[in-house]
């Protein structure tokens, strides 16, 4: 409870910077599945370049983060070009994203990296004197101007202790991982056993690396339940894998007596929403879009203001059937 009113005045005073970005849904033009641009030329219009590397445009987190970066790189079309280019969560992909890029030199380089593997191509650019944004998953060492995010380490620190709460400390846990490599997975998930281990009566599963991919948990998922192992509760870094899992256990023909609670991370889905609601899943922890953020110091930064910090943290919710309501309120604009 003492959790839930936590996040409660957590919903209150960051309700802006959640899902939607109060931008009122922006041009209404999503870049998702593609390119895209702030349609703004560099070369014709003599403007200078803001590129952005994204890791991809195909999961729902990714396509709002593109509309919301989109419609906030549209209000400076006549400051400058914006150009993206997604990398379908292929390292190497990215890596020659950024170097053609690289090639037209750009004023600003945003890089949501794909896993840590991008390391070397975010560093060229930031050796060339090149201002480098990291947005959500980040990679190791300095060589970077501002990494904008949420606490991945803080939101499953949130997310165990939610869940071992649930389980009135007994239990076990089936934590279903995210794309190995990523910052974001690894911090889930050392952040949540950093609460479990509290708890000595709260046991872990190690599940497998389903990608971030609804369809790889819900496979996983298929052939776990077919092993008979039951489990109390499914921590999932992320809404898809959350509802993957979620339906092979809801089709399952063997699975566990009690039905186990379910948790993600993400909470920019309606759907996922209604699920809380309907009491298929039990939690979800907003995972904040840094997007409109990485324009807006973007812009700055072409009129010449560095930023002073080099991390940029935006908070979390935690939502439940008992603030879904509210939630849904304070954010209109959620993925259908
Ligand atoms: C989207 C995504 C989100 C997740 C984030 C972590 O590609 O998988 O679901 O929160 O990336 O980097």
């Amino acid at each position: 409870m003492k959790l839930g009113l936590l996040a409660m005045a957590t919903v209150a005073a960051f309700a802006v910077i959640g899902c939607g970005s109060g931008d009122g849904g922006g041009s209404g033009t999503s870049a998702s599945g593609g390119s895209a641009t702030n349609g703004a030329t560099a070369s014709k219009e003599n403007l200078p370049l803001v590129a952005f590397a994204q890791a991809n445009s195909s999961d729902p987190w990714r396509q709002q983060f593109d509309a919301e970066v989109k419609a906030e790189a549209d209000k400076h079309k006549s400051d400058f070009a914006f150009e993206e280019q997604p990398a379908e969560d292929d390292p190497n992909k990215q890596i020659s994203v950024i170097d053609t890029f690289m090639v037209r030199q750009p004023k600003v380089l945003l890089v949501s990296p794909v896993t840590v593997a991008v390391q070397s191509a975010v560093e060229k650019a930031f050796d060339a004197k090149i201002p480098v944004i990291l947005l959500d998953r980040g990679v190791p060492g300095e060589k970077y101007t501002v990494h904008i995010g949420g606490d991945n380490v803080e939101i499953g620190r949130q997310a165990g202790e939610y869940i071992a709460k649930r389980l009135n400390g007994k239990g076990t846990v089936l934590m279903i991982q995210g794309l190995g490599g990523v910052d974001a997975a690894n911090d889930r998930k050392e952040g949540a056993m950093a609460s479990f281990k509290k708890y000595p009566g709260i046991h872990v599963i190690m599940g497998d690396d389903c990608k971030f991919q609804r369809q790889v948990a819900q496979n996983y998922m298929e052939s776990f339940l077919q092993k008979g192992q039951t489990f109390d509760a499914v921590y999932a870094h992320n809404d898809e894998m959350a509802i993957g899992a979620f339906q092979a256990y809801d089709h399952a023909a063997t699975k566990p007596k009690v039905k186990p609670i379910f948790v993600g991370i993400d909470g920019c889905q309606h759907e996922v929403i209604d699920m809380i609601k309907a009491g298929k899943l039990d939690a979800t922890f907003r995972y904040p879009d840094p997007g409109p953020k990485g324009i807006e110091i973007a812009a700055d930064i072409l009129k010449g203001n560095m930023p002073k910090d080099k991390k940029v943290v935006l908070p979390t919710v935690l939502v439940t059937k008992d603030n879904a309501d509210k939630y849904l309120a304070d954010n209109p604009n959620l993925a259908k």
